[in-house]
């Protein structure tokens, strides 16, 4: 038992924390996707409306960080409030956003602060949104202001959650708002997100040379279905091209590299096509695989890069909250088994602190740790709440 403990323990000074986004729990935003939500598009019927009323009880959600033993909370701006209209400057919202960073430093509690998770401003949507050529350029104004407003409060920056996800879904599938269905788009907002990166990266290290500067990319354990040579040979270009084509246009410009791991994928290539599965032994509420092997895998590929780790998401759907507490220790043995094999893993962040509005399934799928009643907005921790803060507090497992 005391070996097992040792071996599960974690390098001193590793980040524990949450992860949130602002369009799942603040309510209140008016966006390009609370637009697209008013016209039916989400599984449940529903709309983000209030959320999870964060906006309003942030101090109390910062409680409830603290309740876990975090040392890290990441959490991300709304560009929307802070420039409703281009050009314009909110400064009552960018003071929202000082008060949970202050909050956050008065707790001990590190804030992780994404810039852009998704939602638009609605004239940049008009604009064209990450189509549009001047789109790196307008997003690092927004950069410019919140980092003069909230720079001296803030280390870690994560400029982009998942630009491949979003891409993906927004401009290939069709699935989210544009519902774009292009491979030529979907290559052009990639390479337009890697642009606004860099040019985030520069003006937040003009503001403060300490800060360190990432981006959130969702990384995917991929492995052939058939130990064939064409199977062999198709994972390894997918694995390339999802798990590594954008980091390495974003590369020379990140202090950090930050993953967010939730899928493993088992790919089958024939003469007749491919495709991608899993085998589904344990699978969440969304039907996604549990595979904690996969983020020791992933987390190892990045070696190469030579640049610290951090992951900035990871967590399952589970509404009768039985598989998350073996879900988190089974990943953080995993992660630490990677990081005893080189990998430079420097934190992980849970998803999510709470329940949350997900994107276009609603507020079906439960992620918290804690569980939000949407109507009163009450908070009660699932019985896993005790088991990660348990792990926290002893800096391991
Ligand atoms: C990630 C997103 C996050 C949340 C989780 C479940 O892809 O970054 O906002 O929806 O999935």
């Amino acid at each position: 038992m005391a070996e097992e403990q040792m071996k599960y323990k974690f390098p001193s000074g590793f980040i524990w924390g949450t992860a949130t986004s602002a369009h799942q729990i603040e309510g209140g935003n008016e966006n390009n996707w609370t637009e697209w939500e008013q016209d039916g598009h989400i599984k449940d019927g529903s709309v983000s409306g209030r959320a999870a009323n964060s906006y309003e009880l942030h101090a109390e959600d910062i409680k409830l960080v603290k309740e876990l033993n975090n040392n890290a909370y990441r959490f991300s701006i709304e560009w929307s409030r802070i420039e409703p209209q281009r050009g314009r400057w909110d400064k009552v919202e960018l003071r929202h956003y000082q008060k949970i960073i202050e909050e956050c430093r008065r707790n001990d509690i590190e804030p992780f602060v994404t810039l852009y998770h998704w939602t638009q401003p609605l004239w940049f949507a008009e604009m064209g949104g990450w189509l549009n050529k001047q789109s790196p350029l307008i997003f690092r104004n927004y950069v410019e202001q919140v980092v003069k407003f909230l720079g001296s409060g803030v280390t870690f920056w994560c400029t982009i959650n998942e630009p491949m996800v979003y891409a993906y879904n927004s401009y290939w599938l069709g699935k989210w708002p544009p519902q774009g269905k292009s491979f030529f788009k979907f290559n052009q907002v990639i390479n337009n997100l890697a642009q606004a990166h860099r040019l985030a990266y520069f003006i937040l290290h003009e503001k403060n040379s300490r800060c360190q500067v990432g981006a959130a990319k969702n990384n995917q354990f991929f492995e052939p279905y058939l130990d064939t040579w064409l199977n062999r040979t198709a994972v390894n270009f997918i694995r390339r091209y999802w798990n590594h084509s954008w980091l390495k246009k974003i590369k020379d410009t990140s202090d950090y590299l930050a993953v967010n791991y939730y899928f493993h994928n088992l790919l089958y290539v024939s003469l007749r096509g491919y495709v991608l599965m899993n085998e589904n032994k344990i699978i969440s509420d969304l039907g996604w695989e549990v595979y904690p092997e996969g983020i020791g895998a992933v987390l190892k590929e990045l070696r190469g890069y030579q640049l610290p780790i951090y992951v900035l998401e990871n967590g399952l759907a589970d509404a009768s909250d039985e598989k998350r507490a073996d879900f988190i220790r089974a990943h953080l043995r995993s992660v630490r088994q990677a990081i005893a094999e080189g990998a430079d893993v420097r934190g992980y962040f849970h998803w999510s602190l709470m329940d949350n509005f997900e994107w276009a399934d609603g507020f079906e799928p439960k992620f918290g740790l804690y569980q939000v009643d949407f109507k009163t907005f009450k908070r009660t921790p699932r019985p896993s709440a005790a088991a990660y803060a348990e792990i926290c507090k002893n800096n391991g497992l």
